[in-house]
């Protein structure tokens, strides 16, 4: 199973990078799976850590991978990184193996620290439509235009009748950075 998270590395300056990432967790074990051309997988080889991030917050999913915001962040206890403030949980990893494909690197984890804030409540059904979105935006160079435009439409239904004013600016983002990328 994949496990959707904010994951945040840090580069050979410090500089903290957030990236939705999927994690497989088993335990004390992370895989996670960057494409070669993130920052992400450069940071994770440089570097060696990351931190997975647990969080409702959709809207934070939306900024840091489609306009690369740094969001809100306070240090990680147990590793060289930093944790997403609004996190409800998260684990502090280390590398202990790499490997992959030519596109797709595969970083073996241990977990080092387990924090936790509050509560995760789970994702409603505007909150998955607005992950749903924000991973079709990723994709836009693989995908059918059309199918983009009915998906998003699809998904902006959903938001709209079920979602609170931040799922509704999440995904009013994901529908500009597609609009601007597709010309809608
Ligand atoms: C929910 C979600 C899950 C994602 N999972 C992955 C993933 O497992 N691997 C990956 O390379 N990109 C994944 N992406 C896309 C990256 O987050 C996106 O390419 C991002 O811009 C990479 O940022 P970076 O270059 O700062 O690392 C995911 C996107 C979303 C919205």
């Amino acid at each position: 199973m994949i496990i959707e998270t904010v994951f945040s590395t840090i580069n050979e300056m410090g500089t903290p990078n957030f990236a939705p990432m999927g994690i497989e967790w088993n335990g004390d074990v992370v895989f996670v799976r960057p494409f070669r051309d993130t920052q992400t997988c450069r940071n994770l080889y440089t570097g060696g850590y990351g931190v997975a991030s647990f969080s409702d917050n959709v809207l934070a999913y939306v900024q840091c991978c489609l306009y690369g915001e740094v969001l809100e962040h306070f240090p990680a206890s147990s590793i060289p990184g930093v944790v997403m403030k609004e996190a409800c949980t998260w684990l502090e990893l280390a590398v202990t193996s790499q490997g992959g494909d030519d596109r797709r690197a595969e970083f073996q984890c241990r977990v080092l620290y387990k924090g936790r804030h509050r509560e995760f409540l789970g994702f409603c059904r505007a909150s998955n439509s607005v992950i749903e979105a924000a991973i079709m935006a990723t994709r836009l160079d693989f995908l059918d235009p059309k199918k983009v435009v009915e998906h998003l439409n699809h998904y902006m239904k959903i938001v709209d009748k079920t979602g609170d004013e931040k799922d509704k600016q999440a995904i009013h983002l994901v529908r500009e950075y597609i609009r601007k990328r597709e010309a809608l």
